[in-house]
């Protein structure tokens, strides 16, 4: 059984589905702070497999020991945390409380059940203002914001753990340090797919709330940064390749040679796309405009960002198939058919 935290989530739904169509048994656990269980029940209809729910918060002691008691589980997926960059800029506490204590609390908790295969869910954010591209993992990590510290601090406190098993002879950890680039797209079915809170962080739910109508138009945050066209360049994954990546992964922690210690792996798709690439692209696919304006650049932003893949493929025999066309039209779709995300 695979324990999935924040599994209502955008990325963990979509993760749900690889694991549950790939015969894995979910136990999924959600606060629903950031998150709809109708995400869940999609995905339980999508599949025709049935998933386990906990309402939960992953820093209830309490309730993590029980799950382990209760259920057999053989590896976790730590998605539950908070992400958007901007907010965590204006509240770095409660990024603390949620993403440190909810990995302490976990991370405790497999220990004590001795479960130790962990995917965590980590962030392209940890390589701070890339020094030059592609981004592999063994370059420098550091942090421009309470966000990508938050991921960061985690990444070195799972990191301490392999060295206290040799210490303590203890059974070793596995872990796999997932760095996103920047998700997009939905499910093929339009059924799932990115539901923001309130105004939307990312580029593309800004760019499909313009399209279907909720928003006047898309402000592109400056156009005179060193790139082909003058805005920013980002590695873009469809969030079904990023689901599949995470069924690797899983399925390399429970193989024979499973992952010693602590490793990192980017997903992305080692491709860059500028903001007007995407939103060119989006229209062109779809046949909707989506009415822009150029703005001063946003505080924070880097030029350009992209990432070499060749690790994941290599060992998690992992690579991203989805293309730029799939990303907008599924994006579309999505939208399309819940205008007002899970609350349509
Ligand atoms: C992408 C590009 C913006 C919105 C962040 C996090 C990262 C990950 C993905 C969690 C940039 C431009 C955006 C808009 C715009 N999240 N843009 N108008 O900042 O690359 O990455 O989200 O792991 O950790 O840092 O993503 O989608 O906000 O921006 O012009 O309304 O789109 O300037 O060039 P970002 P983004």
């Amino acid at each position: 059984m695979i324990l999935v935290t924040g599994g209502a989530g955008y990325i963990a739904s979509h993760t749900c589905i690889e694991l549950l169509q790939a015969g894995y048994e979910v136990l999924a656990i959600d606060n629903l702070s950031n998150a709809s269980e109708e995400s869940l029940n999609r995905v339980q209809q999508i599949t025709g497999e049935t998933l386990r729910f906990i309402k939960g918060d992953v820093r209830d002691a309490a309730v993590m020991k029980d799950i382990f008691e209760q259920h057999p589980i053989d590896a976790v997926i730590h998605f539950a945390g908070l992400k958007a960059v901007g907010e965590s800029c204006a509240m770095p506490l409660e990024y603390y409380d949620n993403n440190l204590n909810s990995t302490l609390v976990l991370a405790q908790a497999m220990q004590a059940a001795k479960c130790k295969n962990l995917v965590f869910s980590s962030s392209a954010t940890v390589y701070g203002d890339p020094s030059k591209l592609p981004l592999t993992e063994d370059m420098p990590l550091s942090a421009t914001n309470p966000y990508g510290r938050s991921k960061l601090i985690i990444e070195q406190m799972l990191g301490d753990l392999p060295a206290a098993d040799v210490l303590n002879k203890t059974a070793p950890w596995s872990i796999a340090l997932l760095r996103y680039f920047n998700p997009v797209g939905a499910h093929p079915s339009g059924m799932i797919g990115e539901d923001p809170n309130d105004t939307p962080n990312n580029l593309m739910p800004f760019i499909t709330q313009t399209a279907i109508g909720r928003r006047q138009q898309l402000a592109i945050f400056g156009n005179d940064y060193n790139t082909h066209d003058g805005t920013g360049v980002r590695d873009y994954i469809h969030v079904v390749d990023l689901a599949k990546g995470h069924l690797k992964a899983v399925e390399k922690l429970l193989s024979s040679e499973g992952i010693k210690g602590v490793q990192a792996y980017n997903l992305g798709t080692g491709n860059g796309i500028s903001v007007l690439d995407m939103v060119k692209a989006f229209s062109k696919v779809n046949h909707v405009d989506v009415p822009y304006e150029i703005v001063p650049r946003r505080a924070g932003d880097v030029a350009a960002c992209y990432a070499d893949v060749s690790r994941a493929k290599k060992e998690l025999n992992w690579q991203a198939t989805q293309q730029l066309e799939d990303m907008v039209k599924d994006s579309w779709h999505w939208q399309s058919l819940n205008p007002k995300g899970y609350k349509s």
